[in-house]
């Protein structure tokens, strides 16, 4: 820390991000990216003739982007923002919907970046434990008094809320705001943008980073009321107005149109999951199960570090939280089939190796 850092900075906690190695060296399962490319209309979308206009700004209103993120989800425009990457817009929520009087709720085991963004903001957080077998019940949410913040499908678990009971929360006090961080939901979860249309309190936030394979174009969107996206909105204002870059703009239309591929991709990924899940059962694995593009899981034979770093050794990349409740998991992100059969004949020569 310089000397000048500010008093407020100091006490900021922020984001861990898995390992991006620069080089292709690694078999890379830790940062739940797509196996697969952009859909090819990002590919004709993002022409020459387009980065020739990069000396302009970009549309700060994102009219397209918007329009077509809206059509895909039977919204109107008014009902969607979009930000670079859903960590921009998850933060846009926190400062919109949370400060003095507005305490913050999640999980304690879920998404690092919401405990960063309520340092950033100087939040009151209440950390509510997920239950023994790690799922998250909502009674435990009921009497919070402000807002709530819920993974669904939860990282790392993969494990899904379901439904009905995030309607109880919604319509336990209606004054209080409900994000639905839906991240993973493509690969088999439940999404709640049906419930929009029932109530106001109610923010979906996703993202194009996995099911559209769009993680380094950073899209990603926030699906509400009107007046919960304008409240947005005024954060974004304050903050950075062109959020969104020319290129990612006409990306994240071009990927959102392309329904065909994105189901494809859908599909392949949860194939693959089960094809891993099993495999790895058969290797004496606990799995946990996931809706998402990733397994979380244990060996009872070697501890999460020693198998995450041997891993690591061999050349493939999974992420290792060393954290209690869950140091002895790791969470392996779906890749191809070629490189989850790798994943598993690796693990299976360590645990024959042992300690
Ligand atoms: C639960 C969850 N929410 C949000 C994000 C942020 O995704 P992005 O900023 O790439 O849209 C992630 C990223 O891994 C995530 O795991």
């Amino acid at each position: 820390m310089s000397r000048f850092l500010s008093s407020e900075a100091s006490r900021l906690n922020p984001y861990t991000p898995g390992e991006q190695p620069q080089d292709q060296l690694y078999i890379k399962l830790n940062t739940n990216e797509s196996p697969f490319p952009p859909s090819p209309k990002v590919l004709e979308a993002v022409s020459q003739e387009e980065i020739g206009k990069l000396y302009l700004y970009s549309d700060p209103a994102c009219t397209v982007l918007n329009a077509a993120v809206a059509k895909r989800y039977h919204l109107q425009s008014e009902n969607v923002l979009t930000g670079n990457g859903s960590d921009e817009i998850l933060a846009f929520a926190f400062r919109a919907f949370c400060g003095e009087g507005r305490d913050v709720a999640y999980a304690d085991i879920t998404y690092g970046f919401y405990t960063a963004q309520s340092a950033l903001f100087g939040l009151k957080e209440t950390i509510i434990p997920l239950r023994e077998d790690f799922s998250l019940n909502v009674e435990d949410y009921l009497e919070f008094p402000g807002t709530v913040v819920i993974a669904n499908p939860n990282a790392p678990t993969g494990m899904t809320a379901p439904l009905p009971g995030i309607r109880r929360l919604l319509e336990r006090d209606p004054n209080r705001v409900v994000i639905i961080d839906e991240a993973y939901v493509d690969f088999g979860g439940e999404s709640c943008v049906p419930l929009l249309k029932e109530y106001e309190n109610l923010l979906v936030v996703q993202t194009m980073s996995k099911s559209r394979s769009l993680a380094g174009g950073r899209v990603g969107f926030a699906l509400g009321s009107a007046e919960l996206i304008a409240d947005l909105n005024r954060v974004k204002y304050s903050f950075n107005p062109y959020n969104i870059n020319r290129l990612s703009l006409l990306a994240g239309a071009a990927a959102i149109e392309d329904e065909d591929y994105f189901q494809a991709c859908c599909k392949a990924v949860q194939e693959t999951r089960s094809w891993t899940v099993k495999a790895l059962k058969t290797l004496g694995f606990t799995v946990l199960p996931s809706c998402a593009n990733f397994v979380f899981a244990k060996s009872d034979r070697l501890s999460g570090e020693t198998l995450y770093r041997r891993l690591k050794d061999r050349g493939i990349l999974v992420r290792w939280f060393g954290r209690e409740r869950i140091r002895d998991y790791l969470r392996i992100t779906i890749g191809s089939q070629k490189q989850m059969e790798a994943l598993i004949e690796a693990a299976a020569a360590l645990l024959k190796e042992g300690n």
